[in-house]
């Protein structure tokens, strides 16, 4: 087949998304396919002549990825295009995209992760991989997720949503359950999420959530192990488990090699890990994804767990979560690829 493999783009995952991509494009031409990897947003810049040469050649606008210690500065990459336009799609990368047989999605978090990628590549009729542009803009809003769980059923934390365009002396009154956790509802990694011990901190952390989004979601902070459960084609993977060595799974140790021991298949009472599963299969299922994702879930002292989210387009580099629990399911990391792909064509 013909693929491009989507990476980069301007959210603050953009380091993350380049090293899947990188990843991504090299298991899909070890089994055979012709991929370009393109960065989404600085696109191919030189003239294209002939498209089917940059198949070919197995185009490729990276090598060597390596992901910092913080997210990346957006500005700095936006002023380093050639072409200084403020549309999203970087030059040709539409047309390249609707010569290939399917556009795989390396992209994490931002326009990549909430739905306006997917609906602007449906209207250009370009295929691509995972979940469509409804369930992806569902799933990126933790609010708008909170409130379909709470309908269906998922069990869930506690949680209050704030809008910053009802800020006022008083607003935040009604929180008082701490410690807690606050969120700004789009962003991923764990960028702008706080955990916070008493109303003044609280405060100050709503305040600071609001500078990266106008709607914030505070949630009772669960003390208990964390786990995340793969989804492929509707049905759970093997669950992982994730223990930071140190503090919590803030962006740091979601991403420095070696910070946080990953346990996979999770060490779990089976029964529970039953029950997980389905869950996230349930979660899956009302959030209206497609082909694959991850749901995030903790488990508390007297064993009930609580879904805090669904990432649709999770971490994609072969020691991401997700491949680790294909892998555990006898899946390997370009067998996944190539699923990915069946899965996303049969939408
Ligand atoms: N209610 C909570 N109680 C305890 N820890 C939490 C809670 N919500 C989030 N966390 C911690 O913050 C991390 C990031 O939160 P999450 O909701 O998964 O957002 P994202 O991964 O999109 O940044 C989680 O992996 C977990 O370690
Ligand atoms: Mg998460």
């Amino acid at each position: 087949m013909k693929i491009v493999v989507l990476a980069g783009g301007l959210s603050s995952e953009r380091d993350v998304s380049i090293l899947s991509g990188s990843k991504i494009a090299e298991a899909l031409r070890s089994k055979g396919h012709k991929v370009v990897l393109l960065d989404v947003f600085m696109g191919y810049e030189e003239d294209v002549c002939d498209i089917d040469s940059l198949f070919e050649n197995n185009y490729d606008f990276t090598k060597n990825a390596v992901i910092g210690t913080e997210a990346p500065d957006i500005e700095a990459v936006k002023k380093s295009r050639k072409n200084q336009s403020p549309v999203y799609f970087g030059d040709h990368v539409i047309e390249i995209c609707q010569a290939a047989d399917i556009t795989f999605l390396g992209l994490h978090g931002g326009e990549g992760e909430d739905g306006s990628v997917q609906a602007a590549l449906e209207l250009f009729g370009i295929k691509y991989t995972g979940s469509d542009h409804l369930g992806s803009a569902i799933a990126m809003h933790k609010g708008i997720t909170k409130g379909i769980f709470l309908n269906s059923d998922v069990p869930t934390p506690e949680s209050r949503l704030y809008k910053r365009a009802f800020m006022s002396s008083g607003y935040l009154d009604n929180w008082d359950t701490f410690p807690c956790v606050v969120k700004p509802c789009s962003a991923g990694s764990s960028v702008g999420v706080q955990i916070v011990a008493d109303r003044e901190q609280f405060v100050a952390a709503v305040g600071a959530a609001f500078r990266y989004d106008d709607d914030v979601l505070v949630e009772e902070y669960i003390k208990g192990r964390e786990f995340s459960v793969g989804v492929l084609g509707g049905k759970a993977l093997p669950i992982i488990e994730i223990i930071p060595k140190d503090g919590w799974y803030d962006y740091k140790n979601k991403y420095q090699a070696g910070a946080t021991l990953e346990i996979c298949p999770a060490e779990l009472d089976p029964v529970i890990a039953e029950k997980m599963q389905r869950e996230a299969e349930h979660a899956f299922e009302v959030l209206r994804l497609k082909a694959y994702g991850r749901i995030d879930f903790l488990l508390d002292k007297h064993n009930d767990f609580f879904c805090l989210e669904a990432n649709t387009l999770p971490g994609m580099t072969p020691m991401s979560l997700l491949p680790q629990e294909a892998a555990a399911a006898g899946i390997d990391y370009p067998d996944l690829c190539e699923k990915i792909i069946e899965l996303s064509l049969k939408k």
